[in-house]
C-alpha cells in the first residue's frame, strides 16, 4: 500500500488529497523529486534536495518545509511505508506545488506552497526487457530548450515527456528516447541516456535537455572508479544507431540495457560495460544505504 505524508500526517495514499484550487493541479506549477530507499534508508537525499531547490529556485517557488524537517518527515513515511508493507525498500515521490490560490495562473495568489510525498513501489521495465535489453524508438515529441523552459527544472510540466512515452507504447516499443530542438539527444522520458563508443562511455550534456541526473553523476562516478573513460557528449541518433551498447539510467528505473533503437541493434546487450557497471552500481546503493551514508546530512 501507498503511504502519504501530507500537512504533518502519514495515510494511506489513495486517502490523501488536494485542494482543487491548487495550481500544481490546475497549471502543472511546481516540481518533484524521486528517491529510492533501500534497507528503510535513502539513496543520495541530499542530491535529490539540492536539485529540488534548484528547481524550485528556478521557478521562485518557496519550499515550506526546511531540509530537516523534509528529511524527518521522509524518515517518518518510510517507517510508516515498513510498517504497512513489511518492505524496507521502495520509491519517494516528493512533490512541492505553488499552493492554493484563485483561478487564473498568477501564483501571486497562491500564499503558501504546498508539500506532499509518496512512499511506494515503482517498477518501470520488464522482466525481458531487464535480461535481454530495451526496444526503444526516437520519439517524433522534441524536448524544448532553455529558449523556453530549461530541463535542469524537474517541474511538474511533463506532457512532452509523457506525448513521447505515449508514442513509444503505441510502436510496440519499450521506451522512447527525445531529441531536443536541435536535433540531438536528450535523454529517455524518465531516464538519462548512456551510450559506449570506442570504449569510452557517453552521456549527453545537460545543455542539450538533458537532467542533471542523480543516477547518471552515480555511474559517472562509478566508471571513473573502474578506470572507464566517461564524458558528457553531445550525440546525434547517428551515435545511437552505431553504439557498441547503450542503457538508461533512473531513480525509478535502475539500470536498464538497450537492445536496438528505432530497429538498429547494438553490438552487445547487455554489454559487457553495462554489466559491469551495473554490478557496481547495485554494490554502491546497496553499501551507502546499508552504512547510512546517505543519511548524513549537512
Ligand atoms: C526527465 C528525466 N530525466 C532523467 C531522469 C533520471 O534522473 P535520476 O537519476 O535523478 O532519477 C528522470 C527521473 O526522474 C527524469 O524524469
Amino acid at each position: 500500500m501507498d503511504m502519504c505524508w501530507i500537512d504533518g500526517k502519514i495515510l494511506p495514499a489513495t486517502q490523501a488529497s488536494v485542494n482543487v484550487l491548487d495550481h500544481g493541479l490546475l497549471y502543472g506549477d511546481g516540481v518533484f523529486e524521486g528517491m529510492r530507499f533501500r534497507h528503510g534508508r535513502l539513496f543520495r537525499p541530499q542530491a535529490g534536495l539540492d536539485r529540488l531547490h534548484r528547481s524550485a529556485a528556478a521557478l521562485r517557488l518557496s519550499i515550506p518545509l526546511g531540509r530537516e524537517e523534509i528529511m524527518a518527515a521522509l524518515e517518518e513515511l518510510i517507517s510508516a511505508h515498513g510498517q504497512a508493507n513489511g518492505a524496507d525498500n521502495g520509491y519517494i515521490r516528493l512533490v512541492v506545488t505553488r499552493g492554493v490560490g484563485r483561478l487564473g495562473i498568477d501564483p501571486a495568489t497562491c500564499p503558501k506552497s504546498g508539500l506532499f510525498m509518496i512512499a511506494g513501489q515503482l517498477s518501470m521495465a520488464s522482466t525481458q526487457a531487464r535480461a535481454s535489453g530495451a526496444r526503444l524508438i526516437i520519439a517524433s515529441t522534441r524536448k524544448p530548450g532553455p529558449e523556453t523552459l530549461d530541463q535542469r527544472i524537474k517541474s511538474l510540466n511533463y506532457l512532452h515527456n509523457i506525448m513521447a512515452r505515449m508514442e513509444a507504447t503505441h510502436a510496440g516499443a519499450d521506451e522512447a528516447i527525445m531529441l531536443n530542438t536541435h536535433g540531438f539527444v536528450a535523454e529517455g522520458t524518465a531516464e538519462s541516456v548512456f551510450i559506449v563508443s570506442n570504449g569510452r562511455l557517453l552521456t549527453p550534456p545537460t545543455e542539450d535537455g538533458a537532467l542533471e541526473g542523480i543516477t547518471r553523476e552515480a555511474v559517472l562516478q562509478i566508471a571513473q572508479r573502474l578506470g572507464l573513460p566517461a564524458r558528457t557528449q553531445r550525440m546525434a541518433p547517428y551515435d545511437l544507431y552505431t553504439a557498441d551498447e547503450m542503457f538508461l539510467t533512473g531513480t525509478g528505473l535502475g539500470l536498464l540495457p538497450v537492445a536496438e533503437v528505432d530497429g538498429r541493434k547494438m553490438k552487445s546487450s547487455p554489454g559487457e560495460v553495462y554489466t559491469a557497471i551495473h554490478a557496481e552500481f547495485e554494490k554502491l546503493v546497496d553499501e551507502e544505504t546499508r552504512q547510512g551514508i546517505s543519511r548524513v546530512y549537512t
